[in-house]
Parts: structure tokens; sequence; C-alpha cells
């Protein structure tokens, strides 16, 4: 209440908190940033850090959010180079929300058998109840070759209740909710993958939304 009375300090904490204010989204194997960058342009009041092991995409998406505002440029973002099983500590206990959409390669495979390691690199950067969306995408008949490569379980309800929810409740993450999403909401996502993937195949979309616990 002190601060009220005082327009000095009411003036320095809301320039504090401009773009941190409704908390911060992390999107890990961004890809080529597009969820981060269209999201940050809608949610000003968020930071948005995209993270991708390869940042080979990311050199337009991140050249275009350092420029001006005129130009496109978003003070609200920031993409990092890391792998998921090896996340920068500066992020300890930051993230309000992760996200992870169409994973593919090692973080695939992560997601879908629940690694322990993985799963604590992620609970380590979690703020207090952070969020966490995981979108996974796999055709059976397309994605063959990677699925014999991981060696990836089949996610039946099965899978789900008996060995990959017990592993993230192990690495205290809640399940909020889980199922499987119809083309018509997944190609409503704003990424590059959900727009590549859309259209005549087979493909199963699996979601779960958990909470840091
Ligand atoms: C299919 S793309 C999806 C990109 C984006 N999320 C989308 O929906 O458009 C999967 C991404 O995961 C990244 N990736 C794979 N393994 C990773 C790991 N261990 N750590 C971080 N990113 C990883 C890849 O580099 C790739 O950009």
């Amino acid at each position: 209440m002190a601060a009220q009375s005082d327009n000095s300090t009411k003036k320095n904490s809301a320039n504090l908190s401009l773009h941190t204010a409704e908390g911060v989204v992390v999107d890990i194997g961004t890809g080529d940033g597009r969820f981060v960058y269209q999201s940050a342009r809608a949610n000003p009041s968020k930071f948005y850090i995209g993270i991708d092991a390869n940042t080979k995409p990311l050199e337009k998406i991140s050249m275009k959010a350092t420029r001006k505002p005129s130009k496109g440029g978003l003070p609200n973002v920031l993409f990092i180079q890391a792998a998921v099983e090896n996340l920068p500590e500066e992020l300890n206990e930051t993230a309000d929300e992760i996200h992870i959409h169409f994973p593919w390669g090692s973080l695939l495979r992560a997601a879908v058998s629940g690694d322990e390691t993985v799963l604590q690199s992620l609970r380590r950067i979690c703020a207090p109840e952070c969020l966490i969306e995981i979108v996974i995408g796999i055709d059976e008949e397309r994605d063959k070759s990677e699925i014999e490569r991981l060696d990836l379980p089949k996610l039946s309800t099965k899978y789900l209740e008996n060995v990959l929810i017990p592993s993230y409740r192990a690495a205290r993450f809640e399940i909020l909710e889980s199922g499987i999403l119809v083309a018509s909401d997944w190609s409503k996502l704003e990424t590059s993958w959900a727009r590549k993937l859309q259209g005549g195949s087979n493909r199963q979309v699996t979601y779960l939304i958990l909470q840091a616990s």
C-alpha cells in the first residue's frame, strides 16, 4: 500500500514489469519460432522464450525480432540454442508456461518415453504451478522409420495411463488433461509443423496438459 502513495515507486514498478507481468512462456523445440513470434505479438505483456537444439531455422525470425517494433521487432522475445536435456541454469524456476509442439528426434523420444533426465530438466525451469502443454503427432505409416529408430512405444490409452502419466507424476508433474486432438483443433495451433502436417494423413495427435506440483 505504501507504494500507492508514492508516484515515483509506482512508475518504476510499472516499467519493470512491462514485459513479464503476465508470465514467461517457454517453447521447447521451437523450430522456426513461429509460435513464439506470433504469440509474443498477440500478448505483449508476456515474455516468450523459444528454445531449439538447431538454430538454422531460427535465423530469419530471430533477426526480425531484434528490429525496431515498426519493422516487426518484438521486445518480449528471446531465442536460445539449447537441448532439452541440458537447459540453461539461468532459466531455473522461470517458466510459467512450457509448450512442446510436434517434437521430433530426441525431444519426441523424451516426451513419449517420459525420460527421467529430460523431465527433471523441464521441472527445474518451472516456476510454481507452471503449466505444460505437450502436443505429439505420430503417423504410424509415414513415421515408421523414425518410430523404429527411436524405438517409440504406441501412445495407447493404456500406455498413457499405466506408463507415461506415472512417469510425469514421478517427476512432479500433475496431469490436468490428456487425450486425442481432432485435426480441426490441432491445425489451429500457430506452429509451422501444424501447418505442414495438415491434410490427408492418419496422424494421431495426442495432447497432455500438466502442472508442476
Ligand atoms: C518437428 S519440429 C517442430 C517445430 C515446432 N515446434 C513446430 O511445431 O513447428 C521439432 C523440433 O524439435 C527440435 N528438437 C529435437 N530434439 C531436440 C532436443 N533434444 N532439444 C531441443 N530441441 C529439439 C528440432 O530441432 C526441431 O526444430
